[in-house]
């Protein structure tokens, strides 16, 4: 194989890096020899009410206990905002843009504290008691963040909904993770648009009052006592009397300061709900100290950010990304974070570039779907501003392509500013694989080196550790502190995903090649799940919606290599009456995005008679991924086909649609 094209780190980076290449082998160092000496360095960064004499006291064995930190007291909201007040109080904490130019709101961090003080007094008096969950279902307005830290405030557990999922996606969430609120917005905004929020939530309240979801099993009635509703758009929503109550009406008159909840270092912070290969979403949970502690020191370590500079992470709060890299590593590093309601390309192209150049953002956070979208814009756009205040550029949630690499380095970076490939996991808590601008070379396409104190391996398929120059399964073989802790509820099902395949490490579920250097190059998901547009979605959530079509007998979904969303969806059909009216498959897509939410409609349904299947009635995935891509000269063992003419024709039938 050719060598790859080495990036080398930028003097006048390295000269001035929190972490240069002396610091970082020191700190790698230190991380492997004293791994609680360097960790309780760590949480010497982070402020406490009592602080940790423990630091790791974690097991990957048996029934797997992650634990950090646990002696140690500490309320998070503190960390973000009351510990910078002395300071850094008049510095703007939160910068919001709207869709429309001229709507944006800057929030210092005096502001921002008073704000989140108002609404953690509100909860608090509602009812709302360390422990209990609060779900969030907002767009990206400030209210998200001030909403999250409102909760972390009074010890209640966050649990924020991606605005884009549909009510039997939340009410199947809510149902789970017994929430006791939920704050939402009358309606979203979204390219020119408006986008029901409050109705959806009402949707899936009456859902979980007795109605039944996914895959036709009923859904836990919930336990919302109220419905906190924020004003936007001042569109028309349904109130109910006593359970609904108006946002602003429910903040006015509260004290702008507010008694923190002292939080046991692993007390639960937040539950985070993502997709597996099997089963319907599961909710990670998140514990306070160890996020934080990771939130924080991987924010600065990888964008070797110096508080002051306005840092621009453009994923959704509703992902995990938003989580630690809009809120939680910025606040906690005293940090300017920039938080933008609207689309790249609305009203035209070029609207994140411009908005670069507006806040004079120094780190740049998005994915490689964002950015293959907007080298295909014209180049005009962004040759129309400068861009001069970026130093660092960030990639996360999927591969990035070379090609886009390349053009995200040279045409939107200038050649001035470090890439960082991140390779992480909303398991993981924050970035665990990646370069640190002002130490590590860069390679486009590899995420590079582990973090300080970050042990991968790689396993082949027999559970044998691979040394060297090798490729296989990745897997993270000691524990870190931003690890989730467990599956809500089901503390069987994490030790099961994560812990079983190769016992005594945590599997991550992706493949990784490890080439000469030591870099590490994610090659993506090595079981059912998809990534689409650096959504995680299961194969088995979205067979599970095309089953519950009432016209659907089985169904199977693979995914399929796309230009621009790294991967498609793609959907084998067996229908129960023979046949179908022109059109069906959009009505079948149409249903999906129903149930789970737009993003995970599929691309491509394909109406199939029957499926590949082994003998013992397992669907052949592997089979029709070649399929799906017309790869099928070197179909691979078929020996174990119930029938192999099932093969034969959905080939053909591929071959007809072209
Ligand atoms: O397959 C990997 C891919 O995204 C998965 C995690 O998805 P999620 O939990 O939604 O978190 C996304 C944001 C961290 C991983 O298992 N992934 C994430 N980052 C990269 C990546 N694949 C390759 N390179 C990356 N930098």
């Amino acid at each position: 194989m050719e060598a790859a094209p080495i990036y080398h780190v930028k003097p006048d980076l390295a000269a001035s890096a929190v972490i240069n290449a002396a610091r970082h082998r020191l700190m790698s160092n230190h991380a492997i020899t004293d791994a609680d000496g360097f960790w309780q360095e760590e949480a010497g960064r982070i402020d406490w009410i009592r602080p940790p004499q423990l630091a790791d006291n974690s097991s990957f064995d048996g029934d797997v206990r992650i634990s950090w930190f646990s002696d140690g007291i500490l309320n998070v909201s503190v960390n973000c905002l009351d510990r910078h007040l002395d300071l850094h109080g008049d510095r703007d904490a939160l910068i919001w843009q709207g869709e429309a130019e001229d709507d944006s709101r800057i929030l210092t961090y005096r502001q921002l504290h008073a704000e989140v003080c108002r609404l953690a007094n509100a909860l608090r008096g509602l009812g709302i008691r360390k422990g209990d969950r609060v779900a969030i279902y907002l767009p990206m307005v400030a209210e998200g963040a001030i909403a999250m830290l409102a909760c972390a405030r009074i010890g209640a557990v966050h649990v924020v909904m991606f605005a884009g999922f549909s009510a039997s996606g939340i009410a199947d969430r809510l149902g789970d993770c017994g929430a006791k609120l939920v704050i939402t917005a009358d309606e979203g905004r979204r390219a020119g648009k408006r986008v029901p929020l409050k109705a959806t939530i009402d949707e899936a309240l009456a859902l979980a009052s007795g109605g039944s979801a996914g895959a036709g099993k009923p859904i836990a009635p919930h336990t919302v006592e109220h419905v906190l509703v924020l004003r936007l758009t001042g569109g028309n929503v349904a109130m109910q009397r006593k359970r609904d109550l108006d946002y602003a009406e429910a903040v006015r008159g509260q004290p702008a300061r507010c008694e923190p909840e002292p939080m046991g270092a692993e007390d639960p912070l937040l539950l985070l709900y993502t997709s597996g290969s099997t089963g319907k979403p599961k909710g990670l949970l998140h514990t306070t100290a160890g996020y934080l502690l990771w939130a924080r020191f991987t924010h600065e370590a990888v964008f070797d950010y110096r508080p002051g500079e306005v840092f621009w992470c453009t994923a959704d709060i509703g992902w995990v990304t938003g989580h630690s890299y809009v809120v939680y590593g910025p606040l906690a590093n005293a940090g300017t974070t920039l938080m933008f309601e609207g689309t790249p390309s609305w009203p035209e192209p070029g609207r994140w570039w411009r908005l670069i150049d507006k806040y004079k953002v120094a780190s740049f956070y998005t994915a490689p779907t964002a950015i293959r979208s907007m080298m295909r814009d014209d180049p005009g756009f962004l040759a129309a501003t400068s861009r001069k205040s970026l130093r660092v550029l960030g990639s996360v949630g999927e591969p990035i392509n070379p090609e886009a690499w390349l053009w995200y380095y040279h045409e939107v970076g200038g050649e001035r500013c470090a890439v960082v490939d991140t390779w992480w996991q909303t398991e993981t808590g924050g970035i665990m694989i990646a370069p640190l601008p002002g130490a590590i070379a860069q390679k486009p396409g590899s995420a590079t080196l582990p973090l300080p104190g970050v042990v991968p391996v790689l396993v082949d398929e027999k559970g044998q550790v691979l040394e060297g120059e090798a490729e296989g399964h990745l897997c993270i073989s000691r524990s870190w502190p931003g690890q989730a802790r467990t599956i809500w509820g089901d503390h069987a099902r994490y030790v099961q995903t994560y812990f079983t395949t190769y016992p005594g490490s945590y599997f991550t579920g992706d493949g990784a090649r490890r080439d000469g250097d030591g870099y590490y190059w994610i090659t993506g998901r090595v079981d059912d799940v998809i990534n689409v547009s650096g959504h995680r979605i299961g194969s088995a959530e979205v067979e599970a919606a095309l089953d519950h079509h009432d016209q659907v007998a089985e169904a199977a979904v693979v995914g399929v290599p796309h230009d621009i969303k790294g991967q498609a969806l793609f959907a084998f059909v067996v229908l129960k009456g023979k046949e179908a009216a022109p059109g069906y498959e959009a009505e079948l897509a149409r249903h999906v995005g129903q149930m789970l939410g737009r993003y995970a409609a599929p691309d491509t349904v394909l109406l199939v008679p029957d499926l590949p299947k082994t003998r013992s009635g397992k669907i052949m995935r592997r089979i029709l991924r070649k399929i799906a891509t017309r790869d099928t000269a070197e179909l691979g063992d078929t020996t174990t086909l119930a029938d192999p003419a099932v093969v034969q024709d959905l080939i053909r039938r591929m071959e007809e649609r072209s």
